[in-house]
């Protein structure tokens, strides 16, 4: 399955903040944001990526990230001239995808929790749709959102609806087999004339190809678009990392559990980050793991 990270769109809800810097670049308590979606798909199994961001923005994010490599990835990039929508993403990435299955995760979308990792590959193997993931919130009409009936079963999606049928928001993390390439290239623009993943979801829906799968209580979701939920989710990130002594979404060692690297390559790249405390929690997670093998799961 290939991967695309969308981290483009304009960020105006963080204005000024993202006058000058990629929405995506922000620090969400010790890493950069896009460390968040980036280890969501490293959990998943997906070792190669597009990233998606403004000409602009582009080359920041590539200075971060490199190819990839020392991560044991492939990463490549594309530029979205326009934020024409988050379906845009299939018609940026046609070639990446290419005949493959796809994950799409938003740039600004924070996932953490337990079995997440499992929860992922179980839904990745052999798709045959589109696999949604849902996610409680206090206010759905900020999101897509889906119903289910009695038996758990999808029965309609909307986009930031006035008055939601459900409580449950539809997460920006999405599966999709190939079909998704045609629908999205089918695809007419919304009246805010936008490509809309909804769009795309609802024509799996009508197939009775879409599920809905619950992230369920033992997850947490936040998506760090606002200077609100930007702060929350670096209050959640630093309440967690600081009472257990575990850090989430650290890239290297998400590659080094996943066996994308050695302990000693783990090592490595902390020690060019040891002046920080991420850079000596990297040093310090390699060693142990070379030692043990032990160490708990981000
Ligand atoms: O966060 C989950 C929600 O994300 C879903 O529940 C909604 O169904 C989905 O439409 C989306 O809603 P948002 O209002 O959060 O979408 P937004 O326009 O903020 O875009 C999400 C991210 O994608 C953001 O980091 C910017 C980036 N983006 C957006 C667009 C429209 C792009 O890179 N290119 C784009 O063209």
């Amino acid at each position: 399955m290939k991967g695309i990270i969308l981290a483009g769109g304009r960020g105006t809800r963080l204005h000024p903040i993202t006058l000058a810097v990629s929405k995506q670049l922000l620090p969400v308590n010790d890493k950069p944001l896009i460390y968040y979606p980036l280890s969501a798909l490293m959990l998943a199994g997906i070792r190669d990526i597009l990233i998606i961001s403004t000409p602009v923005d582009l080359p920041q994010i590539q200075r971060l990230l490199g190819d990839g490599a020392q991560l044991g990835l492939s990463l490549r990039y594309a530029r979205q001239q326009e934020p024409r929508g988050l379906a845009d993403a299939f018609i940026v990435g046609a070639d990446h995808v290419g005949d493959d299955p796809v994950a799409l995760v938003l740039g600004d979308n924070v996932f953490h929790g337990h079995r997440f990792d499992d929860i992922l590959q179980e839904q990745a193997r052999d798709i045959d749709g589109c696999v949604l993931f849902g996610y409680p919130v206090t206010d759905p009409e900020r999101y897509g959102v889906g119903e289910t009936d009695a038996a758990g079963k999808l029965i309609s999606i909307e986009e930031k609806p006035a008055r939601p049928r459900s409580n449950r928001a539809i997460v920006g993390l999405y599966l999709y087999d190939n079909e998704v390439l045609d629908i999205a290239k089918n695809l007419s623009p919304s009246a805010r004339g936008e490509l809309e993943i909804t769009d795309v979801n609802r024509d799996y829906l009508e197939r009775g190809k879409a599920r809905l799968v619950d992230l369920g209580r033992g997850c947490a979701w936040l998506d760090a678009g606002t200077p609100a939920s930007l702060l929350q989710a670096a209050q959640y990130v630093s309440a967690l990392e600081s009472r257990q002594g575990v850090r989430i979404a650290c890239i290297e060692e998400v590659a080094l559990r996943m066996g994308f690297i050695r302990a000693e390559e783990c090592r490595e790249l902390g020690e060019r980050l040891a002046p920080s405390d991420y850079g000596r929690y990297v040093c310090a997670v390699a060693e142990e793991f070379a030692a043990h093998s032990t160490v708990p799961h981000p």
